[in-house]
């Protein structure tokens, strides 16, 4: 058995042990020893089993270089061990001490006009700086010999949030190797930039530098190399002190938190090497549209660990304080909030943070226990949450199964951001949040996919907009229309290589046969829009009030497809917009235009509909009310009300059979009533 296989098992151990994992990062340094025991005492009562141990503590461990202070985390971990919680143990590389930065400024990063950043915030270090990584290891290996063996730890938190960038010089070394890595010689960048445009030829690579300042557009495949190597540098960061905690003797699960979709780090690369996904989730109480977004990105983490578990590593109990106006959240949203990463697959909730800072830049950041203190709602709030996480326990482990896949891709992303395209205003990001929207209004489950993923055992697969289209996902996406899926794909897709050239003839190059349509030119909808008119025989029952395209549409021509719907006037009159392809038992649509919302949804109605996809409530996928998610984990029907009406929805309940609220524990009929901002967890029991 491989390290992270039994890693793994000793994640999902804990699970089992303790029931779903509850908590929050637990910064002690900050506060003197006597509140310790009143934070443990606390915790209990919460229900609080695991806590993250020392994010920020280097400067208090090592105060002056080489020292190893030692005591109070003796202490405190001593103390949580007795109180029975688990602790997932940081090792504090993400906020150097000043004195690394002041005795070795190339430790610290450089911003892209060339500044130097300093001490005195936090994440001050250039990931390919050798000094950071050598002092960042050796204070790793001694930590982990210190207390890999350690009872209380169950669990290691390498760094904090990955997401440095650097454009120093010794990031320019690091780019510069891993080019030569990438292609081999100088000639191969060279073609792969596509240098001959504006001058831009490199006689060798000691002349590339990151992209740093430059008087106009920079090139957009050297930017695109600079993200990819900016990830990866970061990865290794985070390797090579997984490996020095293992090569201590340390058999507890490693993982670092990630961000969601954040745009300087490839998950789908970064997955494979942490053995738990962990999460930090801030939705924003402010937009009506957070619960679908953050179960994309909930979706996200499980289809990035494979569809195992995951842990919410951060969120907020109530308000953050790094947005501009930042709303506090009921103790109802914050208790949803948690569920709803339990319904999607998370067997851990944990906040930022345990105790809520009275110092520092975070001291109005909320926190469980607040200002405060006990005596509070929000603290009320917490404790109430252990006790529906402890009621929720039979969930742990259990996986959502998936008819659905999303197709998305971070190069894909960045290349298709870069500017100077048709439109600025096109957003790979918006686009696949409004049709995983489709998806989330209706009760459908569904896995975000990489183009390296197994794409056969779907049988509807969404691409809302992937700028560069592989070969490879080409022929997985014609093996999958081959095998009976619908596919769809949305405008501005497969208009690059990989190296984000363009690929000449009519577009999108290598799906057009598949798609039977093609196109020869992409270009900017005026701001007044196009209206579009749907085929009859398509339109009939669906009730889309004045369709339009915005944005972004090109102009098509079919060759083979049906079209559903087209240009009503302007310069596009009569050009298809969307269009539909049979081939053999599968069919492949294609949207030549970004769509408004009602269109969008009657599209993806119809392709649910065609492929007989059911809703997490049994039937076909309609339209829920307004407000409602249901999603399927395991046996346990969740259904959370996001919105302030009482909601009643029909259920199935198989013929002899009852459902039970695991968090109430009452039974439900076969109409279940959910009141405002409430949560139900229905298990299907038999009665017999
Ligand atoms: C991130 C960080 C935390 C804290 C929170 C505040 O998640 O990891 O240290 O700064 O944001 O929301």
């Amino acid at each position: 058995m491989s390290t992270t296989t039994s890693a793994r098992r000793a994640f999902d151990t804990l699970i089992a042990e303790r029931g779903l994992g509850f908590g929050g990062d637990y910064n002690p340094e900050q506060w003197p020893a006597e509140v310790w025991r009143e934070d443990v005492a606390l915790m209990r009562e919460a229900g609080v089993n695991l806590v993250t141990v020392g994010v920020f503590s280097w400067a208090v461990i090592e105060p002056v270089p080489g020292a190893r202070e030692w005591a109070w985390l003796d202490e405190v971990l001593d103390l949580l061990h007795a109180g029975g919680i688990a602790v997932d143990l940081a090792t504090p590389v993400a906020s150097p001490p000043p004195w690394l930065g002041i005795r070795h400024p190339e430790t610290l990063p450089v911003d892209r006009d060339g500044v130097r950043l300093i001490a005195g915030s936090r994440n001050q270090f250039s990931p390919a700086s050798r000094v950071y990584r050598e002092h960042a290891a050796a204070l790793t290996r001694d930590l982990a010999e210190r207390y890999a063996q350690h009872p209380a730890v169950r669990m290691w938190h390498v760094g904090n949030e990955y997401g440095q960038i650097d454009h120093g010089d010794e990031a320019a070394r690091e780019f510069r190797r891993w080019l030569r890595d990438r292609y081999g010689t100088i000639a191969a960048l060279n073609e792969a930039w596509g240098t001959a445009f504006w001058s831009q030829r490199y006689a060798e690579f000691e002349e590339i530098l990151p992209p740093r300042r430059m008087p106009y557009l920079v090139n957009p495949t050297q930017s695109l190399d600079f993200r990819r190597y900016s990830s990866d540098q970061l990865e290794d960061c985070y390797r090579e002190l997984r490996d020095v905690i293992r090569a201590a003797g340390a058999t507890q699960p490693i993982t670092t938190n990630f961000m969601g979709f954040h745009a300087l780090t490839d998950y789908w690369s970064w997955a494979g090497e942490v053995d738990v996904v962990s999460d930090d989730q801030y939705p924003d109480p402010a937009s009506a549209d957070s619960p679908a977004s953050i179960a994309l990105v909930q979706d996200l983490m499980r289809s990035l660990g494979g569809g195992r578990s995951w842990v919410l590593m951060e969120q907020a109990i109530s308000a953050t304080s790094w947005r501009e106006h930042n709303l506090p959240k009921s103790p109802l949203r914050a208790r949803r909030d948690s569920l709803q990463a339990v319904a999607r697959g998370a067997d851990a909730v944990c906040y930022f943070q345990w105790r809520q800072a009275r110092a520092g830049a975070e001291r109005f950041h909320s926190a469980m226990l607040p200002h405060a203190g006990a005596d509070s709602d929000v603290f009320r709030g917490v404790v109430q949450q252990g006790e529906d996480l402890r009621r929720l326990a039979p969930v742990a482990g259990a996986g959502i199964q998936a008819e659905v896949a999303i197709l998305f891709d971070w190069p894909s992303w960045w290349a298709g951001e870069e500017p100077a395209r048709p439109t600025e205003r096109l957003s790979t990001l918006t686009e696949l949040g409004r049709w995983y929207r489709e998806l989330w209004r209706r009760g459908v489950a569904a896995d975000l996919v990489s183009p390296a993923s197994d794409l056969s055992r779907y049988r509807v697969v969404l691409v809302p907009h992937s700028y560069i289209v592989r070969p490879s996902t080409a022929t997985a996406l014609r093996d999958a229309v081959g095998s009976g899926a619908q596919i769809v794909v949305g405008a501005f897709s497969g208009v690059a290589d990989e190296n984000a050239h363009v690929l000449t003839g009519r577009s999108p190059v290598l799906l057009r046969e598949l798609l039977g349509v093609s196109g020869e030119e992409w270009g900017a909808v005026p701001d007044s829009g196009s209206a579009l008119v749907f085929d009859e025989s398509w339109a009939a029952g669906r009730d889309v009030e004045a369709p339009g395209a915005s944005i972004l549409a090109e102009r098509l021509r079919v060759d083979g497809a049906d079209v559903l719907a087209r240009h009503a006037d302007g310069d596009l009159a009569g050009v298809p917009v969307l269009t539909r392809h049979g081939v053999g038992d599968g069919t492949a649509w294609y949207l030549g235009a970004i769509v408004d919302d009602g269109s969008l949804s009657a599209l993806i109605g119809d392709v649910l509909g065609t492929a007989g996809i059911n809703s997490a409530l049994g039937g076909r996928a309609e339209m829920l009310p307004d407000g409602l998610e249901a999603v399927r984990r395991g046996d346990v029907l969740f259904l959370l009300n996001h919105s302030d009406r009482h909601i009643d929805i029909d259920i199935d309940i198989a013929e002899g059979g009852t459902r039970v609220d695991l968090l109430t524990g009452e039974k439900t009929d076969r109409t279940v009533g959910i009141a405002p901002g409430d949560v139900r967890a229905l298990t299907e029991r038999r009665t017999w």
